[in-house]
């Protein structure tokens, strides 16, 4: 009787045991997921934490243990802008019943928090934030080359459309031409030609501009890219009381591309730049500082100016086509900077502040030796 009474005791305590075993590794497995996970009961008690959560958080973990989400809003160590975050979340997670709620931090990053609820739950609420940052980066670079793939379309149909009847034109003046001629008037045909065959040649550059073909690389120093640069560009900032300064930190820094293209990409930035110093109305002394440096495997080059800079709304436009804020501006110029380097493998980014100026990072891959 004895016996039987040990042996079930210690099945119920290997039971116990190996549920416990089980417990653990899931909660092992909560702990070191790399999303922040927080668990609500009914009550709206805080009854489990993960690391990343308090990481997150910027908070002990004890301290968030059996904490409602009010009490939080209350703790000491959440400063406003957290506090007016967590609200916006309550309001929309709750008020407004959403599952997801979106935001962007003080770095930069965007997170996704995403709440379930429901029978599944047992009433409790279940909270996972995860960063997202690389996921809104690609589904920007897909939505940018939407665009720019559009843009070709709609500037191969201009250019055909508007080339034909130029074509036609320059045709019959140059069937009028002697009847002019005769006329004592060979000067309007020989201005007519002219301009006809002008607006060719800026069809010609659009189309080559919008739609940037594969690049014809070859190998060259940064060094000399840059020089080579600044030096088609030197005149023009003279004028408009720029002062250009280069700093390149490894002479033998080696990409290969596509000289025109790439050349094409600073010109823009640096006139961008000398653009944006002329309109501060401070009469500062325009700077643009010019930076090479190697970073991992990648040439990093840098356009930094000290002009006008922009404003958030301004910077998420940056890359569309023919956004500009410029009278005589077509908007191409960043969109088809964005295309080239990406036909290259490099990336573009910017960092601006209203007011103290602007930086261009554009980054190449580096030739290894
Ligand atoms: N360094 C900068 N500082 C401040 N604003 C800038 C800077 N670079 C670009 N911008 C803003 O971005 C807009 C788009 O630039 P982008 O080079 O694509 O076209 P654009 O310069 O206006 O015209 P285009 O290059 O065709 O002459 C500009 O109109 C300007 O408002
Ligand atoms: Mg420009």
């Amino acid at each position: 009787m004895l016996g039987e009474y040990q042996e079930t005791l210690l099945q119920s305590v290997e039971a116990f045991q190996s549920a416990e075993l089980v417990k653990n590794k899931y909660e092992n497995v909560l702990q070191n997921l790399d999303s922040g996970i927080m668990l609500f009961d009914s009550e709206g008690v805080c009854t489990f934490v993960n690391v990343q959560m308090a990481k997150l958080a910027e908070l002990p973990r004890q301290s968030l243990m059996g904490c409602t989400l009010m009490q939080l809003l209350r703790h000491p160590y959440i400063n406003r802008s957290k506090r007016k975050r967590i609200l916006r979340f309550f309001r929309e997670t709750i008020h407004y019943r959403k599952k997801y709620h979106e935001f962007i931090d003080e770095y930069g990053r965007h997170w996704l928090i995403t709440v379930t609820y429901g029978d599944q739950m047992d009433g409790d609420f279940l909270l996972s934030v995860k960063d997202v940052s690389d996921y809104k980066q690609i589904e920007k670079a897909a939505y940018q080359n939407d665009k720019l793939a559009m843009l070709g379309k709609i500037s191969a149909a201009i250019a055909h459309e508007i080339r034909n009847p130029l074509t036609a034109i320059r045709g019959f003046i140059q069937l009028l031409r002697p009847h002019l001629v005769q006329l004592g008037k060979d000067e309007y045909a020989r201005i007519i030609l002219m301009e006809i065959d002008r607006a060719n040649d800026i069809i010609h550059e659009f189309l080559n501009s919008s739609k940037p073909t594969a690049p014809q690389t070859s190998v060259l120093q940064v060094a000399s890219l840059l020089r080579q640069t600044v030096l088609l560009i030197e005149s023009e900032a003279l004028m408009k009381s720029c002062e250009v300064r280069m700093h390149v930190e490894d002479e033998n820094m080696k990409v290969s591309v596509d000289v025109k293209q790439i050349k094409q990409v600073l010109l823009n930035m640096i006139k961008n730049a000398m653009d944006a110093i002329e309109e501060t109305a401070d009469g500062r002394l325009g700077i643009i500082d010019i930076e090479a440096k190697i970073c991992g495997k990648s040439a990093v080059m840098t356009i930094r100016d000290n002009g006008n800079g922009m404003d958030q709304a301004h910077l998420v436009r940056l890359f569309d086509p023919f956004f500009t804020t410029k009278e005589r501006g077509t908007g191409l110029g960043l969109s088809v900077s964005y295309k080239i380097i990406k036909n290259h493998g490099g990336t573009i980014s910017v960092e601006s502040h209203k007011g103290e100026g602007t930086a261009f990072v554009i980054s190449l891959p580096l030739l290894s030796e």
